[in-house]
């Protein structure tokens, strides 16, 4: 039952208009009954940017930016950080539930089992050029694979779907690692399903002469944890590419290939590579007084700070920000980490940032992580999109078993020139724009 509505008076007419409120929002279409002249379709609500638009109702990832919350299917980020691996999170954002040890092992044994690519996938990935983007391999054999699975297709065949699930969640490692290898020219490394999601993922990446390559227990937990915080973060940007695609059904690998090239935007998935070059170039600790000045004078933005929607500490930041000295204590310190300490401390004290509320975000500290455990920078956002995948996902099916999802169509509000004849060539001016 609607309770709550909004009245809008047409100032122009007189009418009111009752629009109920529901779940803290108005149905848009709602406006359309408000006409702006005679032959219009109605009012139309301009948001550029999806900034207040709700295309969806979720039950996924909830986000509080003022105060800093984020909670998959209602567990704190911060305790699952703590408590769960990557696979039992990645159950839980597709599931709904936290998975019984029966289930999770059933889960884990699936997704092992679909590790391996065809043979077929290898020659491709050789096709690429020596130094070729492993982001742009990936967003190409991802979407390869949906010639090797047509079953994938059939996207309202719940048991298939679940396939194809774990399908993916278990060959974008494979792909990402291989992609890797070939961008340095190492011999791929197979899969060893005896080690856990990330230990074979490290398996996979930097596997040598050794017969069985045996992952450090730290970095294979600090993979654990950066997967755990990137598994999902609501309506982003890749994830409206991810449900805007599922919505005209295409196949999820089709879908996951899309999601992936709106990861692939350093405005989207890399942050964290700017950060480490902002670091770099500041280079010492001395120089973060001048540094900030030129921020703060408009010269350029410091990486890894503010957010959308987070206007506090984001949470994820902080649980990165402690295990950072775990893994450097493995890896070495980097004299990165002390000037990010440094900035960060600074930043935080200044009116600027201050009153500007910018904080600290996810990719402050995860570059700084990735280098040190020997990932290159260009495999950053490859490390952000094997995560997500279970987000991806999760938001896909969400998007096919919603009754009120159509295949997603926004309005545009044309501007261009009204009506008029063609002009033959002859007689078109001078004056038309190269
Ligand atoms: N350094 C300095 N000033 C900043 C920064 C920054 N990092 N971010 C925002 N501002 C200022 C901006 O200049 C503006 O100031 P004013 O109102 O005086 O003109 C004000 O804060 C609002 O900025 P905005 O661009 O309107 O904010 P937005 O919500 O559109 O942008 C953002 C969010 C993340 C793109 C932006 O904060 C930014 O560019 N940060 C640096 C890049 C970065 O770290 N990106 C990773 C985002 S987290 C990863 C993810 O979840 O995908």
């Amino acid at each position: 039952m609607v309770s709550e509505t909004l009245t809008i008076t047409d100032n122009r007419t007189g009418a009111t208009y009752e629009i109920p409120i529901e779940g803290g929002a108005i149905r848009a279409t709602a406006l359309k009954q408000i006409r702006t002249s005679q032959d219009d379709p109605g009012l139309a609500c301009y948001d550029p940017a999806f900034v207040n638009t709700a295309p969806c109702r979720s039950q996924i990832t909830y986000i509080d930016g003022e105060r800093g919350v984020l909670l998959y299917r209602g567990y704190p980020i911060e305790q699952l950080a703590e408590r769960s691996s990557f696979l039992e999170v990645a159950y839980l954002i597709l599931k709904g539930e936290l998975p019984t040890s029966d289930r999770l092992q059933a889960f884990a044994h699936n997704i092992t089992m679909h590790t391996m690519i065809h043979e077929n996938i290898k020659k491709f990935i050789d096709g690429f050029h020596y130094d070729a983007h492993p982001m742009g391999i990936l967003v190409s054999t991802v979407g390869a694979l949906s010639t090797f699975y047509p079953d994938a297709k059939r996207i309202f065949d719940p048991e298939l779907r679940k396939v194809q699930t774990h399908r993916l969640l278990a060959k974008m490692g494979t792909l990402a690692a291989f992609a890797y290898r070939h961008s340095i020219g190492m011999r791929y490394a197979y899969p060893d399903n005896d080690l856990s999601y990330t230990g074979n993922f490290l398996n996979m990446l930097f596997k040598k002469t050794e017969l069985r390559y045996t992952p450090d227990p730290v970095l294979v937990r600090a993979l654990e944890v950066l997967f755990i915080l990137h598994a999902d973060h609501g309506q982003n940007c890749s994830t409206t590419a991810m449900r805007c695609v599922g919505s005209a059904h295409a196949d999820p690998f089709t879908a996951v290939a899309a999601a992936t090239a709106a990861l692939y935007g350093p405005l989207h998935g890399g942050a964290n590579e700017a950060v480490v070059h902002m670091l770099t170039e500041i280079g010492s600790v001395s120089n973060i007084p001048a540094y900030i000045k030129r921020v703060k004078a408009g010269e350029m933005r410091l990486m890894g700070f503010g957010h959308r929607v987070y206007k506090s500490y984001d949470p994820r930041a902080k649980i990165i920000k402690q295990i950072t000295g775990e893994v450097l204590d493995v890896t070495g310190r980097t004299p990165l980490l002390d000037i990010a300490v440094e900035l960060e401390r600074i930043a935080l004290d200044d009116e600027y940032f201050v009153s500007h509320r910018l904080y600290p975000n996810v990719d402050f500290y995860s570059g700084i992580i990735y280098q040190a455990m020997g990932f290159p920078l260009d495999m950053f956002p490859v490390l952000f999109a094997i995560p997500r995948t279970a987000g991806w996902l999760a938001q896909w099916q969400e998007g096919l078993e919603d009754p009120e999802q159509r295949i997603s169509r926004p309005r545009g509000i044309y501007e261009g020139p009204a009506l008029r004849d063609y002009v033959p060539l002859e007689q078109r001016s001078a004056t038309i724009p190269d």
